[in-house]
């Protein structure tokens, strides 16, 4: 198994070649600031971390989350009472049709800034099944012909929140805000291709709702969405995190696209999460 070396005081195991990595030997809640700033270093590099030995409840996510930034807010679902910063999201072994979450996206891609990191606790996890699935949008950038990222560079795309109340209240158990008619309404603009601020690495800001690029209708953005979104899912940018009970999952939400597995009847899945506040996505120098 290969262990990153370049981490030397926290252990990193690459999950795939493109993103993704297991975290063990740190103590989030109490372990020092450069633990924190070593695996926020870690999340830079791999987007996707999967930190295994974390025994933690809603409170001690909360204070886990906190330390790497402030809440990004959530529109959409109502928190856990007593904790402004989790929801709960839970799925009952009777439960049927689809699971929270269940189709590539990004969490608020439709937000001026979208969460910089998402993290997800498993507090029931299901023995076998329930995966998360990730993808890389720095490797689609990487695929794509220099000509392509010319026509690319030129396109600022509108995200809507239209449509994303529909989706949630399919989830009978998902408390959701009375915030409809505002996100309804939201459309935000982001540019296609983007750099990320820290790594300076370029990747693609895509996302399923993204509804046309600025100036073209939605019927001649389509094809150039459908596109990038077939482009973003190939299964070579991919990872799985396989969730294990003390399991704290986290992404760099606007760096990958990501989708829930609903491939576990008959058992039950309980997970919190919390955001942490982003920046505006940054348009990639030419
Ligand atoms: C999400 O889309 O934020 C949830 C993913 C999951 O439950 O696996």
């Amino acid at each position: 198994m290969l262990r990153d070396d370049r981490f030397e005081t926290i252990e990193v195991i690459p999950i795939t070649g493109s993103l993704g990595a297991e975290i063990r030997g740190v103590d989030l809640v109490d372990g020092d600031d450069d633990v924190v700033s070593e695996v926020r270093r870690a999340l830079d590099e791999y987007h996707v971390l999967a930190v295994r030995d974390q025994k933690l409840d809603a409170e001690r996510l909360h204070r886990v989350a906190r330390r790497f930034g402030p809440f990004s807010g959530n529109p959409v679902h109502t928190p856990m009472d007593g904790f402004d910063d989790i929801v709960r999201f839970v799925r009952e072994p009777d439960d049927t049709g689809k699971v929270i979450g269940e189709e590539w996206h990004m969490d608020l891609a439709w937000l001026e800034k979208p969460p910089g990191i998402t993290m997800l606790f498993g507090e029931v996890v299901p023995p076998v099944g329930g995966d998360t699935c990730f993808t890389s949008l720095e490797k689609v950038y990487d695929s794509l012909s220099p000509r392509m990222v010319e026509l690319l560079s030129g396109l600022t795309g509108m995200h809507s929140g239209r449509g994303v109340f529909a989706v949630n209240a399919i989830q009978k158990r998902l408390p959701l805000t009375a915030n409809m008619e505002a996100v309804e309404n939201t459309v935000v603009e982001h540019p296609v291709i983007c750099e990320h601020p820290v790594t300076g690495r370029k990747y693609v800001f895509v996302s399923g709702v993204l509804t046309h690029f600025k100036g073209m209708t939605e019927d001649e953005s389509r094809p150039i969405r459908d596109f990038l979104m077939a482009r973003a899912i190939r299964p070579e940018f991919n990872c799985r995190l396989r969730w294990e009970p003390n399991t704290l999952g986290m992404w760099n939400n606007p760096y990958v696209l990501h989708t829930a597995i609903n491939d576990y009847p008959g058992y039950r899945r309980v997970m919190y999460r919390s955001t942490v506040e982003g920046a505006v996505p940054r348009a990639a120098a030419a």
